[in-house]
């Protein structure tokens, strides 16, 4: 691997507004090292065509084309290896990944999360947090293992909900975090690979 140019695969199931955030920060020279190359989706979604209508490679990849998660998985590493790239940045891509791919990335896959890992792993935790109406949530970015959002903790960033709030605005609020945690982490963890 190159120690002046980390090659990243952004994978995105949904929106894909952290998927555009990654990628802005690219231009506008916020990502140190890395540049974005590839985008995998497992479904067609807004970020697939986000990613066809700028002209990035992108990749629908569907689980339901495949025999088994092996082989699904399978077709990516081949996509990744065909696109020698170095660092995966999960951004909303809601599949686990199987030891195949954790394998052959380890310490290299990154994910991003709308909560405090530990609290409100999985699906819909913005809006689980929000009624609970704790004080506080926010924003997580951690390395990527097997297991659904576990992993070793990169960064986090609180983000208070105000009493009265409503969800939409609760929501909006972790998702700036998000756009500029994301990338000013990626942009720090390849430094770090970097000079490793
Ligand atoms: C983001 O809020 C991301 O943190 C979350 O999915 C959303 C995707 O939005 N990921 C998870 O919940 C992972 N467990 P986007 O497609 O607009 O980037």
């Amino acid at each position: 691997m190159s120690h002046e140019n980390f090659r990243l695969a952004l994978f995105a199931s949904g929106n894909g507004t952290n998927a555009q955030a990654i990628y802005k920060a690219r231009q506008d020279g916020r990502l140190g090292p890395i540049s974005p190359q590839v985008l995998i989706c497992d479904k067609d979604c807004p970020a697939l065509r986000w990613g066809q209508d700028l002209g990035l490679a992108s990749y629908l990849v569907k689980p339901r084309d495949y025999p088994d998660r092996k082989s699904h998985e399978q077709a990516i590493l081949d996509l990744l290896q065909d696109h020698t790239i170095d660092l995966i940045a999960l951004a909303g891509y809601m599949r686990l990944l199987t030891p195949l791919l954790v394998g052959a990335y380890e310490g290299r896959i990154l994910n991003i999360h709308p909560a405090l890992l530990p609290e409100f792993p999985g699906t819909e935790a913005i809006e689980r947090a929000y009624e609970a109406r704790v004080p506080f949530s926010g924003v997580t970015v951690h390395l990527v293992d097997e297991g659904m959002d576990s992993g070793p903790i990169l960064a986090q960033k609180k983000v208070d909900l105000v009493p009265g709030q409503s969800l939409d605005d609760f929501a909006a609020a972790i998702h700036r975090v998000e756009h500029q945690l994301y990338p000013a982490t990626l942009a720090s963890y390849a430094q770090k690979l970097a000079q490793a």
